[in-house]
């Protein structure tokens, strides 16, 4: 079902990773639709050159913020921001890095432990923060790449971290009330063409990945796990919402069994 909710201008939207390659793309299509757009970022650096690379863009307003939202500190100056800002309507969750190493039984546990610690662990902090921030009827988008459905060779570190972000945004659209803002996460399936990655024109790019996000808080009204991706062939776009993975009915049989449990 559709919904009116075209509107941004004026409207207060958090992009966190906002400072990055597709953040930066995301944050200016809200502020071209007139937002206001929170970015926390860990470097004054990046904020200034954010700042710097959106100087063409008239409208909206860019609110940066010097905070690490991987630090319970650094949550809670952005939760006192958002705060401060007013009613939140939007939520990119574009927070993210990559990682390749060893095979999974080369790879040092230390090595394993770093890698989770510093890629989930700030997710479930910035959904905590977040969404009880968001009402009803606004919107969580958060980003995620293709190792959260796929295992390949020499990223399993990485892997199972992207996978946990996607079982923890199952868990958030499982738990979810008539209260809770919609969640979609989104992967991405294919190469991004950004500022400092240069590919064919035929990829998809952080612009492509900015405005589906755009689009899905404009016209969405539902909870999704959704792909995106376009790569040579391809003539356009790609969005797939993604079926859950077990049938209704052994969910239900699942889920009846837990609560005989008590
Ligand atoms: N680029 C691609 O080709 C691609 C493909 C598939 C999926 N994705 C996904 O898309 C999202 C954005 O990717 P991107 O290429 O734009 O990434 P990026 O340029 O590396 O930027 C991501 C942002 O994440 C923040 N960040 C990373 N690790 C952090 C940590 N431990 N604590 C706090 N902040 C942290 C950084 O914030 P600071 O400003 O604080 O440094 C950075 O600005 C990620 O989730 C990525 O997995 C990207």
């Amino acid at each position: 079902m559709k919904q009116e909710q075209k509107d941004l201008k004026s409207q207060l939207v958090v992009v966190a990773g906002g400072a990055g390659e597709i953040g930066e793309r995301i944050t200016r299509v809200f502020l071209q639709q007139g937002a206001r757009v929170l970015v926390p970022s860990r470097s004054k650096e990046k904020l200034n050159a954010l700042r710097a690379s959106l100087k063409d863009t008239s409208t909206g307003e860019l609110l940066p913020l010097e905070t690490d939202v991987s630090t319970s500190e650094g949550l809670k100056t952005l939760s006192a921001a958002i705060e401060k800002e007013g009613v939140l309507r939007v939520a990119v969750n574009s927070v993210g890095t990559f990682w390749q190493g060893p095979s999974s039984l080369d790879v040092p546990v230390d090595e394993v432990q770093r890698v989770f610690h510093e890629t989930f662990f700030p997710y479930v902090g910035l959904t905590q923060t977040l969404i009880p921030a968001l009402g009803p009827g606004t919107h969580f988008v958060k980003l995620n790449g293709l190792l959260s459905l796929q295992a390949m060779p020499n990223v399993s570190a990485f892997g199972v971290s992207a996978t946990a972000q996607m079982a923890w945004t199952r868990f958030l659209i499982a738990e979810a009330t008539a209260s809770t803002p919609w969640i979609t996460e989104l992967v991405i399936d294919s190469f991004v063409r950004t500022r400092s990655r240069t590919l064919p024109e035929e990829y998809i790019s952080a612009d492509d990945i900015a405005h589906e996000i755009l689009r899905i808080v404009t016209e969405e009204n539902q909870h999704q796990i959704a792909t995106i991706g376009k790569g040579p062939g391809d003539a356009k776009v790609e969005f797939v919402p993604l079926r859950p993975q077990a049938s209704e009915k052994n969910l239900k049989r699942l889920f009846g069994s837990f609560k005989a449990m008590g």
